[in-house]
C-alpha cells in the first residue's frame, strides 16, 4: 500500500509505493534529497524519521546515530521525515541517450578515459559533479561521473577504473570508435556550493579525479576565483593519469595548490608530493580547515578516512561534500 511521506517544516509530500525506498520515491516525485551511492555505503542520504514506521536493514558504519539511510528504508506507514537538505528537481531531465565511442584510451595500468559523442545536434544537460549510468547487455548498469564540464555538452568524458573480472571492464577493452552505448543522465547531487566563496579543498582518490575535473574546468570557464587545494591520492606517478589538466589549473587559477599523495616513496619524492595517504596529507598540510569546504571523491574507505581527518582539523560538519564510488552494478530507480 502506498504511503504519504511529508518533509517536516514544509508543505511538501510525496508518495512512496510498496517496495520503493524513500530516496527513490522522492526522486521520482521531483524531490531530491542528498545522496551518492544509493547502496547504503556513503551515508549521504541519512536523515531523521520524526513520525511513522520504516523498514530498514540493520544500521551499519554509514548510519549516523538516530538517523536512517533513506536509500535503504521503505515506509511501513505514512511518515514525517527530516532530510539534511532537499530541493525540487524536474524528474524528466533524466534522459536516455544513444552515444558513440569517439576515443578509448588506456591512460594508466588500470584506468581508461572514454570519450563519447552525442548524435549530431543533440546536447546533454548536467551539472558539474553529476554522474551517468551506462546500460550493459545483461540489463545492469554502471555509474560514472562526467569528467568534462557541462558547457562541453555534445560530449561525455568518463574516467573508468579497470576492475578485475568486471563486466564493463571486459566490454571496455573491446570498445572502439563508432561503437554505440546507452547512457542515462544526469544523476547525483554532488557539486559546487555556489553560495559561498570559501576556500575549497578537493580530495580525490584515483578516478575520483573525474567529477572534480568537471568542477574545476567549469570554474575556470565561469571565472570563479576561489582558493583551491587539490589532493590527488595515487599508487605511483603513472597513476596520476591526467597531469596536463593539473598543469592547466596551475596556470589558469590564481590560487590553486596541488598535492600528490603517492604511496610509492620514490615517486612521491620525484614529484615533490606527499608520501602516504590522502587523509595524512590533509593532516600534514592543514593546521585548520575552519572556514573551508571539502569536496571528496573516491572509494568508501578513502572518503571515510578523509572525512575523519577533515573533522579533526576543525571542518564544519556540513561542509564536507562527497561522491562515493562503489564498484559493481548501480542501483536503478
Ligand atoms: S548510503 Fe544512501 S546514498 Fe549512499
Amino acid at each position: 500500500m502506498p504511503h504519504l511521506i511529508r518533509i517536516s517544516g514544509t508543505d511538501l509530500s510525496f508518495c512512496c509505493e510498496d517496495g520503493q525506498n524513500i530516496l527513490d520515491a522522492g526522486l521520482k516525485a521531483g524531490i531530491q534529497m542528498p545522496y551518492s551511492c544509493r547502496q547504503g555505503v556513503c551515508g549521504n542520504c541519512a536523515g531523521a524519521v520524526l513520525s511513522g514506521e520504516v523498514a530498514c536493514p540493520p544500521a551499519g558504519d554509514a548510519t549516523p546515530p538516530g538517523k536512517y539511510l533513506f536509500c535503504q528504508c521503505r515506509s511501513l506507514s505514512d511518515l514525517e521525515i527530516a532530510p539534511e537538505a532537499w530541493h525540487r528537481i524536474d524528474p524528466s531531465t533524466c534522459q536516455l541517450y544513444s552515444v558513440k565511442v569517439y576515443r578509448n584510451t588506456v591512460v594508466a595500468d588500470d584506468v581508461s578515459v572514454l570519450q563519447l559523442r552525442l548524435p549530431a545536434g543533440q546536447r546533454v544537460r548536467f551539472k558539474a559533479g553529476q554522474y551517468l549510468q551506462v546500460g550493459l547487455p545483461d540489463g545492469s548498469r554502471r555509474s560514472y561521473s562526467m569528467a568534462n564540464p557541462p558547457f562541453e555538452s555534445d560530449t561525455l568524458q568518463l574516467h573508468i577504473r579497470h576492475v578485475v573480472g568486471g563486466q564493463f571492464t571486459q566490454i571496455l577493452r573491446q570498445l572502439k570508435p563508432g561503437d554505440l552505448l546507452q547512457v542515462e543522465l544526469p544523476y547525483g547531487n554532488f557539486g559546487r556550493n555556489e553560495d559561498t566563496e570559501a576556500p575549497m579543498l578537493c580530495i580525490v582518490g584515483g578516478t575520483g579525479f573525474a567529477p572534480v575535473k568537471s568542477l574545476l574546468d567549469e570554474m575556470i570557464k565561469k571565472r570563479i576565483e576561489r582558493q583551491v587545494t587539490l589532493i590527488w591520492g595515487a599508487r605511483n606517478l603513472a597513476s596520476l593519469y591526467l597531469m596536463p589538466a593539473v598543469e592547466r589549473w596551475k596556470q589558469r587559477m590564481p590560487e590553486f595548490t596541488f598535492i600528490a599523495a603517492v604511496e610509492d616513496a620514490a615517486d612521491a619524492e620525484a614529484i615533490g608530493g606527499f608520501h602516504g595517504r590522502v587523509d595524512d596529507a590533509v593532516r600534514n598540510h592543514f593546521a585548520t580547515l575552519n572556514g573551508h569546504e571539502v569536496y571528496c571523491c573516491g572509494s568508501p574507505q578513502m572518503v571515510t578516512a578523509a572525512k575523519k581527518a577533515c573533522h579533526e582539523r576543525g571542518l564544519a560538519p556540513n561542509h564536507f561534500f562527497s561522491d562515493v564510488f562503489v564498484p559493481g552494478p548501480a542501483a536503478v530507480i
